[in-house]
């Protein structure tokens, strides 16, 4: 049966030519809009997005006319990106009394890009994509240092919701620590005609609050970024011993300009990830094409989903505990991605240029119908809870260390997170934005399987429930903003030294609450959210406290931690079940 498995990942990490396009995010018949996310984790099907009228502009005074269209009409509005990649239904406009309501997507404002080579700044429109802007900037010789280690996000998607890469160097791994200016329509008096543009400089206070703003203040239209000469990338990755990492972090962090860590629990493994700035001469012409990232045959996405839902169902971790054994053999094999030549791993370390190691995501680009991205909703194939918490750097190390405590408890309950990428650690740095880090942080990433009905329990979820509350309650961890699951937002204000100054500016910006929704203001305020429901805890909709909360029908009961006592998990107990 492991050899199965093997051959399976091995295919399924095999190089591929031909995928298919990610279905966009907003599909309309004659009853009106579905507005989903790309995993379909809201959308038509799951907690529905129902959008009665959208447009599509593709100028500057094209978006104020619609942002002018919807405060006249008061409509709720929001904004969302050709990708729609952002896990909270923070893109879902609220409705008014009438149930209308107006979504704006920046699909088609995509192609302005102005370069100004000589104060080493680059502007460009919200829908530009990731990727364009770094061709662009790289196609005269500069470099944007920071980006999401994924490509498919659009300027405006990526700066509203905190992405970052990994670095404690310069001004840091969160892309909205680069810019440099912002473009914001925010609705306006009758007298300007409902909606103005708003230009923030680098020294407007206004643009901490722009920088990080969930949509929340209004459309940004434009982005305006500071850039550095042409750079190329040295990466090593060395697959080792997990033992006191917690402890040489820091010092690995200060020593490589881009380093990571990716942790896998189960293995006793941490990856550490040797990545420094290189002249442009230096030699090597690499790309790092994420393994996770590229084109996946739909069938083996599929089989793979489906050996994951039998192990589930059997109950099976040692199954799981082979798996990512196998994952991480292949990994280890192909470098994670990396490409000395941009054809094949030939060995390290691998040099190139910023734009083609810093973010990737070949998966997008899709000619045929037998590759998709491997969690495409309309191939049923990966899904899957994405938790990042992001730590002060000094809480990090005791956060790990009770991690390990649970882990040696029982390794194999990790095994389910090990097959995904394990706890992967980056690096961001103390920013001004008010909704960003209030100091030098360590983010954490970890994905778990998530059933396909949200009222299916699963395997050794009480153990990630206890790490995601020891993260978010215990060490006080910060939840990314365009992740999560909701529980992680609760009393997210306090967490924030500014978010008062960010709900001001919302208030003086947008007084009427056009572009809020019950949606973002549980991810904003992190409210709890009203009554608990039967089973709310299975999907991180709450913190169990009464047995309904879990699943006691399939077994499930509402417990606390192993080790952080104070938490309450949904534990499946063996002796409740015949
Ligand atoms: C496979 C994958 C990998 C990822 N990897 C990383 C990673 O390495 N690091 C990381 O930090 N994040 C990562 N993310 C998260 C991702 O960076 C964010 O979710 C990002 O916000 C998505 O951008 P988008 O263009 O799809 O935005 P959308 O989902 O369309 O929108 C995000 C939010 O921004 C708002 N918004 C969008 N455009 C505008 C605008 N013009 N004006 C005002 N508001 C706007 C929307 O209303 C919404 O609230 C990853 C996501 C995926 C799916
Ligand atoms: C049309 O879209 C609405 C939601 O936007 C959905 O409920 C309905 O089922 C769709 N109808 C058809 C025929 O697809
Ligand atoms: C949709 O919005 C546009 C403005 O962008 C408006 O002109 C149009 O009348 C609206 N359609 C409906 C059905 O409300
Ligand atoms: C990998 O890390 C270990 C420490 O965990 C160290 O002893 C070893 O020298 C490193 N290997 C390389 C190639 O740097
Ligand atoms: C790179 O360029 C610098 C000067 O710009 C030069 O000193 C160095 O020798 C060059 N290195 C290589 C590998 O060509």
């Amino acid at each position: 049966m492991y050899t199965l498995f093997l051959c399976l990942i091995v295919i399924w990490s095999g190089p591929t030519v031909q995928a298919k396009a990610p279905p966009p995010p907003v599909q309309c018949n004659r009853t009106g809009c579905t507005l989903s996310n790309s995993y379909g984790a809201w959308g038509s099907d799951r907690n529905g997005c129902h959008v009665t009228n959208v447009t599509y502009p593709e100028t500057e005074e094209e978006l104020r006319l619609a942002v002018a269209y919807a405060n006249q009409h008061q409509l709720k509005v929001k904004v969302v990106s050709k990708f729609s990649h952002t896990i909270p239904k923070l893109a879902c406009p609220g409705s008014n009394s009438e149930g209308a309501n107006f979504l704006i997507s920046t699909e088609n404002y995509d192609s302005g890009i102005e370069m100004d080579g000589v104060n080493l700044v680059v502007t460009a429109e919200a829908g530009v994509t990731l990727r364009r802007l770094i061709d662009e900037v790289e196609g005269v010789g500069l470099s944007l240092v920071a980006a999401p280690y994924w490509e498919g996000v659009s300027i405006g998607g990526a700066i509203s919701t905190g992405a970052h890469g990994s670095s404690w160097w310069g001004k840091g791994g969160a892309v909205h620590d680069h810019v440099v200016g912002i473009s914001l329509v925010v609705p306006a008096k009758a007298s300007e005609g409902y909606a103005k543009i708003l230009r923030l400089e680098a020294k407007d206070p206004l643009l901490n609050a722009a920088k990080v703003s969930l949509g929340l203040l209004g459309v940004i239209s434009k982005v305006k970024f500071s850039l550095e000469r042409g750079f190329k990338r040295s990466i090593t990755y060395n697959f080792t011993e997990e033992a006191g990492f917690e402890d040489t972090f820091i010092e690995h962090a200060k020593r490589h300009e881009f380093a990571d860590i990716t942790w896998y629990p189960s293995r006793n493994v941490a990856v550490y990830r040797y990545d420094d700035r290189v002249p442009i001469n230096a030699s090597g012409d690499g790309t790092f094409d994420f393994l996770g990232f590229q084109p996946n045959s739909i069938l083996i996405s599929q089989t793979i989903r489906a050996t994951e839902k039998a192990l589930e169902s059997s109950r099976n971790s040692k199954g799981k505990c082979a798996l990512a054994g196998a994952v991480v053999g292949v990994k280890k094999l192909v470098a994670n991605g990396l490409k000395n030549n941009g054809q094949i791993f030939t060995g390290y370390p691998v040099i190139g240029r910023q734009g083609k190691m810093q973010t990737s995501g070949s998966c997008l680009y899709s000619t045929a119908i037998d590759t998709t991205c491997a969690w495409d909703p309309t191939i049923k194939g990966l899904f899957f809870f994405e938790t990042t918490a992001i730590f002060a750097a000094s809480s990090f190390a005791d956060f790990i260390r009770h991690v390990k405590r649970l882990r040696d408890l029982n390794p194999d309950n990790f095994c389910g997170v090990d097959m995904y990428n394990g706890f992967l650690i980056r690096f961001i740095r103390a920013s001004q934005a008010y909704l960003g880090q209030d100091e030098d942080s360590v983010a954490v990433d970890f994905n778990y399987f998530r059933a396909d009905q949200p009222l299916t329990p699963r395997v050794n979820q009480d153990v990630w429930e206890e790490v995601e509350q020891m993260a978010f309650f215990k060490y006080g961890a910060r939840p990314h903003w365009g992740k999560n699951r909701n529980l992680a937002f609760l009393g997210v204000p306090k967490k924030y030294k500014n978010f008062g100054n960010f709900v001001e500016v919302k208030r003086v910006l947008d007084p009427q609450n056009m572009f809020s929704s019950e949606w973002s203001d549980e991810v904003l305020f992190g409210k709890e959210l009203g009554e608990k429901g039967d089973g709310c805890a299975l999907e991180g909709q709450c913190v169990c406290s009464e047995d309904r909360h879990c699943s006691p029908e399939k077994g499930y009961f509402c417990k606390q931690g192993l080790v952080y006592k104070e938490a309450r998990v949904c534990r499946y107990l063996q002796s409740s079940v015949s």
